[in-house]
């Protein structure tokens, strides 16, 4: 019995953060974000409204467009790094919010590969019989915790939230076929906030030290993104026997233009077959796999039977890909 995704659906703020606005907060321009990044715009939500406020949106979108009411999903697994709040998991906030009052649930940081992290998780249930609907969400509120007097970061970062649902298809060919998962600690130091935890509770002094906000070593990143996200890419194409031709879309993690465009030479796609949209978006951490599955879903160019690779990499490290047939007319 496989998990299928049985809609998606996304949303984003309307308030643009351009370039050329950035181009005023910091010393940067246009043609260092654009060439180094791919990024042109990015989305950033109202300073009073949380993560789950996004990840509410996008799941109402998602259960109108599959006439599922929210009494019957069984579980909701939200990937964020930015909760509402460190208690309780912002899940809790979507779960009250949507009226879902029969589902359980629970939040998931896998950093930027949190979404997989969670539809991994959630196709466990589907496939084990154990629960018929599973709402996997992604989404991050960037903004509350990026450094905007820090031209390194926050050049990269938006807001956004996409969600999936899962079921049972009751056909092994189409849904989620296979995965790859990794986490590698010794890359943990490489991308962090700091403050706000157990090791650094929040104090004037990690205040002044600028710990809640996220920092990496972009260069380290880099280097590691690139050679994990092809490497896993490639490993689940060839272990099941499909050759590059035979996936319709690779969609990836949206960190940056350059890490994407690597991955999808050194799996072999041609670009017509890679979706891009970080210059819209930028970076929007769990939310950016399913943003770009629901709009090229919407785009009308997924048709069922389409052989789909994901693939993310991010703080941890962690890093994966997931092997799906689109099962959606
Ligand atoms: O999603 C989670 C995983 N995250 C990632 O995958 C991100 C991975 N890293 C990256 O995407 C890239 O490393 C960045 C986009 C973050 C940086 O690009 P880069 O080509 O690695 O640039 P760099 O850090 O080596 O910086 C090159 C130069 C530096 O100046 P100097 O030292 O050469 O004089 C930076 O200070 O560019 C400077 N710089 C900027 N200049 C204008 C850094 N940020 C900016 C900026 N505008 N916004």
């Amino acid at each position: 019995m496989r998990a299928i995704i049985s809609g998606v659906g996304h949303y984003v703020p309307d308030k643009i953060l351009s370039n050329s606005d950035l181009e005023k907060m910091v010393d940067t321009d246009d043609e260092w974000i654009t060439s180094r990044t791919g990024i042109k715009e990015r989305r950033i939500l109202d300073k009073e409204k949380g993560t789950s406020y996004m990840a509410t949106k996008a799941a109402q979108v998602v259960l109108e467009e599959t006439r599922t009411s929210p009494e019957e999903l069984d579980l909701i697994l939200l990937a964020t790094v930015t909760p509402d709040m460190p208690v309780p998991s912002a899940v809790s906030f979507v779960q009250r919010d949507l009226g879902a009052s029969n589902s359980w649930g629970f939040d998931i940081n896998g950093g930027c590969t949190g979404f997989m992290c969670a539809l991994t998780t959630g196709t466990q249930f589907i496939e084990s019989g154990r629960h018929q609907k599973v709402l996997v969400i992604g989404a991050d509120k960037m903004s509350a915790i990026t450094n905007y007097e820090d031209r390194t970061t926050c050049v990269l970062f938006g807001d956004a939230a996409g969600a999936v649902l899962l079921e049972s298809s009751g056909k092994d060919d189409l849904g989620i076929q296979d995965f790859i998962m990794h986490l590698d600690g010794a890359g943990a130091e490489s991308l962090t906030i700091a403050g706000g935890g157990s090791i650094y509770p929040a104090s004037h002094e990690t205040v002044d030290k600028k710990m809640h906000y996220i920092y990496q070593d972009g260069k380290t990143v880099f280097k590691h993104a690139v050679v994990g996200m092809a490497d896993v890419s490639a490993k689940i194409v060839e272990r099941n026997n499909l050759g590059d031709n035979d996936i319709r879309f690779f969609i990836p993690h949206q960190a940056n233009y350059r890490i994407i465009d690597a991955a999808a030479k050194k799996i072999g796609l041609d670009p017509e077959r890679v979706v891009i949209n970080i210059n819209k978006y930028g970076n929007t951490t769990a939310a950016t796999i399913p943003l770009a599955m629901s709009e090229t879903y919407r785009s009308n160019k997924l048709q069922k039977g389409d052989w789909v690779v994901l693939a993310a990499f991010g703080a941890g490290f962690t890093w994966g890909s997931v092997l799906l047939r689109w099962a959606l007319d």
